[in-house]
């Protein structure tokens, strides 16, 4: 079932198709290279809102144009460590490849980096204030028919309502610890953070459940698989078995879609309501390289209790 809508300046037509059954969408027709109006941009942040994540098929952008594009959605985040995988402080290079084109070893740091990202994750959710949305677009995709390399998505309001009603009053009350440096004791080998990234980034505690203000109230799971599994306020070994559980709960297939990557595809998410993680495949055969900017959030996670959501009545 697709839209077809105008595109408000200069006119062009669109249409924005399902992708998955529960979150996703494609996006066909439109050239973020030209110039964007800001209505055009409200129309994709409401579909973001429905969708949770959208494709834009057939881009051709160079950095710049990429962050110019991602720059209508909101201020960008930069990333919290230096001479990473960073061409500029605002983009970040999703690859197993170098900055000069150099197929990297499997123990190279900016490849450990990326099986830190296949972990399901939502991404900043280290930041006090964690990130809106990413927008991800694909460079050096997989071959047709190669194993592995999709972008896995994961619905965490149909996760969230899919829960029992014992289950959703258990995790009501809690929050976990979300950390930068959680990826440092999956992956021993990485170099430690600097003083200056620990300042940076701090551990924080978010709550399990997120209370959307703009949309009316609506709940979703608020969860990390690469930036921590201790939850407070109950035994460390305890809070991990709720941790599992849930992570093995938002993998179910009814709440995902895998994106399989075509050249030229931009992809944004909202990282406020969806988790993502990329799926293995054989990274000593294969370049994969996209390119990452992330939009920075606006408010801190509410949860059920925080004031702000009492006062608007949730
Ligand atoms: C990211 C990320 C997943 C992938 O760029 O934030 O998690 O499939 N990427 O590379
Ligand atoms: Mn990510």
């Amino acid at each position: 079932m697709s839209q077809v809508l105008e595109r408000p300046s200069p006119t062009q037509q669109y249409t924005i198709s399902p992708l998955g059954a529960a979150l996703g969408a494609e996006v066909v027709g439109l050239d973020l290279a030209q110039p964007v109006g800001a209505e055009l941009i409200q129309l994709m942040k409401q579909a973001l809102n429905q969708y949770g994540v959208l494709c834009f098929r057939k881009q051709n952008l160079t950095e710049q144009q990429q962050i110019a594009f991602s720059r209508l959605w909101g201020p960008l985040e930069d990333f919290p460590e230096e001479n990473k995988t960073v061409a500029a402080p605002t983009v970040y290079n999703v690859a197993n490849v170098s900055a000069e084109g150099e197929h990297l070893p499997d123990t190279d740091h900016r490849v450990i980096f990326q099986k830190v990202n296949a972990l399901w994750h939502t991404d900043s959710s280290y930041r006090y204030v964690p990130a809106y949305a990413s927008l991800l677009y694909g460079i050096e995709v997989m071959p047709a028919g190669a194993e592995g390399g999709r972008t896995g998505f994961s619905s965490m309001v149909a996760a969230y309502e899919a829960l029992s009603p014992e289950m959703k009053a258990r995790i009501e009350p809690l929050h976990m610890v979300h950390s930068y440096e959680h990826g440092r004791r999956v992956y021993g080998s990485l170099p430690p953070l600097s003083n200056f990234e620990k300042n940076a980034v701090p551990p924080v505690s978010q709550p399990l459940v997120r209370v959307h203000l703009d949309s009316g109230g609506r709940r979703s799971l608020y969860i990390t698989a690469n930036a921590g599994n201790e939850i407070s306020g109950m035994p460390l070994e305890e809070g991990q078995a709720l941790h599992a559980q849930l992570v093995d709960h938002i993998a179910r297939p009814e709440f995902c879609y895998f994106h399989t990557w075509e050249k030229g595809d931009l992809v944004v998410w909202d990282n406020r309501t969806t988790l993502h993680k990329a799926e293995h495949y054989d990274m000593a055969r294969y370049r994969r390289v996209f390119r990452r900017t992330t939009v920075a959030g606006k408010d801190p996670v509410f949860g059920p209790f925080s004031q702000a959501v009492k006062a608007a009545g949730y």
